[in-house]
């Protein structure tokens, strides 16, 4: 184990890991060497930032960054938390404030107090948030209130909805951040309309780093052209509050799932599976085929096997469009909107809309690569140096 080192340096005060990290590896080449001493304190609490966060400790491990992982705990059943950990070899987080479910104040509100005394400890050069979550949005506060600067992944995404708890938790953090880290041109060009062109940076999207990463991991050798055979089931999620929480909807997008031609594997979030229960509708039915959710391998080799996808996650949105199966969003908006060309995905605002939209043929067509070229981990670590 390294020495301390260095007048930032703390006594660790928490966490399995202890002590200081290891000595640092050799940065790859072409890739910049950050300042070893830099410390980055990261702040992740639900599933798709644990996904996130994969390739960006494994880039702050290679450039010798005191890295940190702060788990805010507002996922933390096994298969919504620890599971993503083990199977992206991500470290163990420093520290997990176990702040667990509740409404969108108190959950936010716990996180944010528990967040700050993590900060004042760690004392880091740079607080870096994730995403959209209510994670992030305690994470930016509580940066920003010590007055340590503030680096958000993500940046610039919006669904001009101003309904989604998630628009409200990405608009405030952008806006206190001091360095907004951009997956996309389209993000860039929200960031520079709002009057922060001057802090945004594009760095891609770390989603594809990993997600292609995985896929060549899971992908079957006698399926290396990557078509799905033609009788393969579609996968579906649902968890978004618009979605779940009114009984009407929610029925109505469950008998559009169960009415699918084939078998359509339902991933019930924890979500899903209460409001149902709550208001006695049964998801098990026709067309539909219930699963747990998914680990993070298990859930690429789902898409991959899978004729199509429908749901209303943004990551998953965006997986079925680098995999390359056609994907039905349950919303009436994306924020990843470069999924949309050539009708790789579609838009089904209306649950009546549902099974039209997909069934629809496969588009044949070349997709873009809006999402970076892998490599989005580096440019995040070089633009925090
Ligand atoms: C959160 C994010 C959302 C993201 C999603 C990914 C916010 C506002 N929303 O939504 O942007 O797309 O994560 O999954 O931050 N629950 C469990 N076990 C768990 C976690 C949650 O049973 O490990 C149940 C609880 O009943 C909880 C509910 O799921 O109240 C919702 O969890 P919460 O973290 O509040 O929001 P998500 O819907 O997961």
């Amino acid at each position: 184990m390294a020495e301390c080192s260095g007048d930032r340096r703390q006594e660790r005060l928490y966490g399995p890991r202890g002590g200081c990290l290891g000595p640092s590896q050799p940065a790859a080449p072409g890739e910049r060497q950050v300042n070893a001493r830099t410390r980055v304190v990261s702040v992740v609490g639900a599933r798709p930032q644990f996904v996130k966060l994969a390739p960006v400790a494994e880039a702050m491990a290679a450039a010798g960054v005191d890295h940190r992982i702060v788990h805010s705990g507002q996922h933390y059943d096994a298969a919504m938390s620890q599971s993503f950990f083990a199977d992206l070899a991500i470290p163990a987080p420093d520290v997990n404030l176990g702040v667990g479910s509740g409404s969108h104040g108190h959950q936010t509100g716990a996180m944010l107090a528990g967040l700050e005394d993590v900060f004042r400890a760690e004392n880091p050069d740079w607080v870096l948030v994730y995403g959209d979550t209510n994670t992030t949005l305690a994470a930016a506060i509580a940066a920003v209130k010590l007055h340590l600067p503030l680096a958000h992944l993500e940046a610039g995404l919006r669904s001009f909805n101003r309904r989604m708890p998630e628009e409200h938790n990405r608009v405030l953090t952008d806006h206190a951040a001091d360095l907004a880290l951009a997956p996309t041109e389209v993000a860039m060009a929200h960031l520079e309309r709002e009057g922060l062109a001057g802090i945004a940076r594009l760095v891609g999207d770390v989603m594809t780093d990993v997600c292609h990463r995985v896929a060549d991991a899971v992908r079957p050798a006698w399926r290396t052209e990557a078509a799905p055979s033609a009788d393969g089931p579609r996968l579906a999620t649902i968890h978004r509050p618009d979605n779940t929480d009114d009984p009407a909807r929610l029925e109505a997008i469950l008998a559009a799932l169960a009415a699918l031609p084939g078998r359509v594997r339902l991933a019930a979030h924890p979500r899903l599976r209460a409001k149902a229960s709550e208001f006695g509708l049964s998801l098990d039915r026709g067309a539909i085929e219930l699963i747990e959710p998914l680990a993070y391998p298990a859930m690429v080799a789902a898409v991959l096997e899978s004729v199509g996808v429908v749901t209303d996650s943004g990551g998953l949105q965006k997986e079925a469009y680098l995999l390359g199966r056609p994907c039905t969003t349950v919303r009436p908006e994306t924020e990843w909107i470069e999924t949309l060309a050539d009708g790789w995905n579609v838009l089904a605002p209306r649950p009546d809309g549902i099974v039209a939209a997909a069934t629809r043929p496969s588009p044949e067509t070349e997709r873009a690569q809006p999402y970076g070229d892998g490599h989005a981990a580096a440019k995040v670590v070089a633009a925090l140096s």
